[in-house]
C-alpha cells in the first residue's frame, strides 16, 4: 500500500471510535445482532415469491494429463449478464459468469485439481473457505492472479511492495500470476459444505458483491451410509443481500470508483453495508416447489455483513422446524433442532426439513426474524405432489472428537476493534509479512476472540470447537467443527484449535467484509 493510499484508507477509516460500545452486558451473548448500514435500491424492488429457486450447476470432472489422480476443473471468472430484476439485467462477475458460480462436488481424499482463469478487469484471488489446503494454494489475499493479457512489466510493477497497484502493501512473499492459476486442493477432510470466494487484497467485499461466489461440496462415504435426504431433496441455500441502481447494476458504496483503485467503503457503511434485496441462489425471494418429505438444505451466508435468525413460518414439524445436521465442518454427531437460526456471515449450516406432514399446497415462509419489511423475508416453500418413499434422519450422524481444553499448550488472546487507524486485530491493521501468531502443528491452543462490535471471525487452514462464550457454554449456532464463529459486542469467545494439516502462512480475519477489507485481518505462521 503506498503511503498517500494508507493515509486516504485512514481517513476513510477514522470517525467511527466513537461507535465503540463496551459493557453491552449478557444480553447480548450468543445473540446475533445487526451490524452494517443499508444501502437502499434505486431500481423497484421486485415482487417477493415469484421466481422459482435457481440451482447452480454442478460440474462435471474432466481429467487432466498434469494430474491423473484428481477430479479436474477448468473456471473462468468473467463478467456475466443476469436476470435479477424483472425486466433489468445485471452485469455480475462471476465463476463462468453466474452468481452464484458453478457448484463443484469432491469425495473427501480425492485430489480436486482447478485451474482458474481470469477474464476479469481486475486482479482476482480464489479461496477455498472451509477447506484443509497448503498455504500455495489456499489463495492469500497478495497472490494475486492478473487478468489474461496483462503486460508482465506491468503485473511485476503493480505486485511490487510500494509500487503500482493500490492497495497491495509490502509483501515479498506474495506469489502472483498473470492469466490463471491452478489450485490443488487435497480435500483430506471430512465431508462438509465449504464455498469458494474472491479473496482479494483490499477488493473482497465489491468481488463478492459483484457475484465472484459458489458452493463447494465435500463428500464421503460415512455421510453416503446415512442416506440422509439426496439428489434433488438436498439444495444449497446461498444467501446474499444486494442493492440495485435503477438501470438494475449492482449498488456498492466504494470509497474509491475505480475497482483497483482505493480499497475500502464511504464512512457511513465502514461497519458493513446491507442490500435490501434478498437473494437466494441469486434469485430475489424465490420459491422452491417441495414434495412432503425430508429435504436437507445446505444453508451458506454469503452476505457481505448481514446476519440472519432463519425462522420457519408456519412450522411445518412442530415447534422445532429446523433440524441442524451439520456446521462450517461437517456433520454434526446428532441432530440438533433449532426452533430459529443465527447465520453470521461466511456461516454455513446443514439442515432438515421434514415437509412429511404437509398437505399439497400448503405454504412455508423462511423468515428472516432479523430483518424488517422486505429484508424479513428470504424465500418460500409450497408443498405439492405426493410423497416419495420415506427417508430417515438417524439418531447417531457423525461421531467425532472433542478437543480437549485441558490439553492446549498455549492460550491467546485476539483482540477485534475499531481503532483511530481502522478495523484491527491485536491492535494492528493487515501486514502480510507480521504473523499475529505462529502455532505448531499437533497442538492444541486455546484461541480466545474478543469484541468491540459484532465480528464473525474466521480462521483459515483447521476448524475448531467452540469452548466458551462469555465464559459459559457455547451457544446455539456453534455446535459441532467451525471455521467461523460470530461474536456479539463486546464478548469473548474461546475455541480450541489444532493445525494438524500444512505449515506456512495462513490468514485470519473477519469475515465481515467491510471489515476484511479495511485491514481486520492478520498472518498466522503454522510450523
Ligand atoms: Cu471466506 Cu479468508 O475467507
Ligand atoms: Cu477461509
Ligand atoms: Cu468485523
Amino acid at each position: 500500500m503506498t503511503g498517500t493510499t494508507r493515509r486516504r484508507l485512514l481517513t476513510g477509516a477514522a470517525g467511527t471510535a466513537g461507535l465503540v460500545a463496551f459493557g453491552a452486558g449478557d444480553v447480548w451473548a450468543s445473540r446475533p445482532t445487526r451490524s452494517g448500514t443499508l444501502l437502499t435500491s434505486r431500481a423497484p424492488l421486485p415482487a417477493p415469491f415469484r421466481r422459482p429457486l435457481p440451482i447452480p450447476r454442478v460440474l462435471t470432472p474432466g481429467h487432466s494429463p498434469d494430474h491423473p489422480d484428481a477430479d479436474y476443473y477448468e473456471i473462468e471468472q468473467r463478467v456475466g449478464t443476469q436476470q435479477i430484476l424483472p425486466g433489468l439485467p445485471t452485469r455480475v462477475w462471476g465463476y463462468e459468469g453466474t452468481m452464484p458460480g458453478p457448484t463443484i462436488v469432491s469425495r473427501r481424499g480425492r485430489r480436486t485439481v482447478v485451474k482458474y482463469t481470469n477474464r476479469l478487469p481486475v486482479p482476482a484471488v480464489t479461496h477455498l473457505h472451509g477447506g484443509h489446503t497448503p498455504a500455495e494454494h489456499d489463495g492469500f489475499p497478495t497472490d494475486f492472479v492478473f487478468p489474461v493479457g496483462t503486460d508482465p512489466a506491468a503485473a511485476s510493477m503493480a505486485a511490487m511492495p510500494g509500487m503500482g497497484t493500490v492497495g497491495m502493501p509490502n509483501d515479498p512473499q506474495a506469489r502472483t500470476t498473470i492469466g490463471t492459476r491452478v489450485h490443488e486442493y487435497p480435500l483430506d477432510q471430512r465431508a462438509a459444505t465449504l464455498w469458494y470466494h474472491d479473496h482479494r487484497m483490499g477488493f473482497t467485499g465489491p468481488g463478492v458483491w459483484r457475484g465472484l461466489l459458489g458452493v463447494h461440496i465435500v463428500t464421503d462415504d460415512e455421510e453416503r451410509a446415512l442416506r440422509l435426504p439426496a439428489g434433488d431433496r438436498d439444495v444449497p441455500l446461498v444467501l446474499t443481500d444486494r442493492a440495485f441502481d435503477a438501470d438494475g447494476s449492482f449498488r456498492y458504496p466504494a470509497l474509491d470508483p475505480d475497482p483497483t483503485g482505493v480499497p475500502g467503503v464511504r464512512k457511513a457503511f465502514m461497519n458493513g453495508v446491507l442490500g435490501d434485496v434478498l437473494l437466494v441462489n441469486g434469485a430475489p425471494w424465490p420459491v422452491l416447489e417441495v414434495a412432503p418429505a425430508r429435504y436437507r438444505f445446505r444453508v451458506v451466508n454469503a452476505s457481505n455483513a448481514r446476519r440472519y435468525l432463519l425462522a420457519l413460518d408456519p412450522s411445518p414439524a412442530g415447534p422445532v422446524p429446523l433440524v441442524q445436521i451439520g456446521s462450517d465442518g461437517g456433520l454434526l454427531a446428532r441432530p440438533y433442532p433449532q426452533a430459529a437460526l443465527a447465520v453470521a456471515p461466511a456461516e454455513r449450516f446443514d439442515v432438515v426439513v421434514n415437509f412429511s406432514h404437509a398437505k399439497s399446497g400448503q405454504e412455508f415462509v423462511l423468515r428472516n426474524e432479523l430483518g424488517s419489511g422486505p429484508t424479513a423475508l428470504v424465500m418460500k416453500f409450497r408443498v405439492t405432489g405426493a410423497a416419495p418413499e420415506p427417508s430417515q434422519l438417524p439418531d447417531t450422524l457423525s461421531p467425532h472428537e472433542t478437543l480437549d481444553p485441558a490439553t492446549a499448550v498455549a492460550t491467546r488472546d485476539f483482540l477485534f476493534q475499531n481503532r483511530e487507524i481502522g478495523w484491527t486485530i491485536n491492535g494492528r491493521p493487515f501486514e502480510p509479512t507480521h504473523p499475529v501468531a505462529s502455532a505448531r502443528r499437533g497442538d492444541v491452543e486455546i484461541w480466545r476472540f474478543v469484541t468491540d462490535l459484532a465480528h464473525p471471525v474466521h480462521v483459515h487452514l483447521n476448524h475448531f470447537q467452540v469452548v466458551s462464550r462469555q465464559g459459559n457454554r457455547p451457544g446455539p449456532s456453534d455446535a459441532g467443527w467451525k471455521d467461523t464463529v460470530d461474536l456479539s459486542p463486546a464478548e469473548e469467545v474461546a475455541v480450541a484449535i489444532r493445525f494438524d494439516d500444512y505449515a506456512g502462512r495462513f490468514l485470519m480475519h473477519c469475515h465481515n467484509l467491510e471489515h476484511e477489507d479495511m485491514a481486520m485481518m492478520a498472518a498466522i505462521t503454522i510450523t
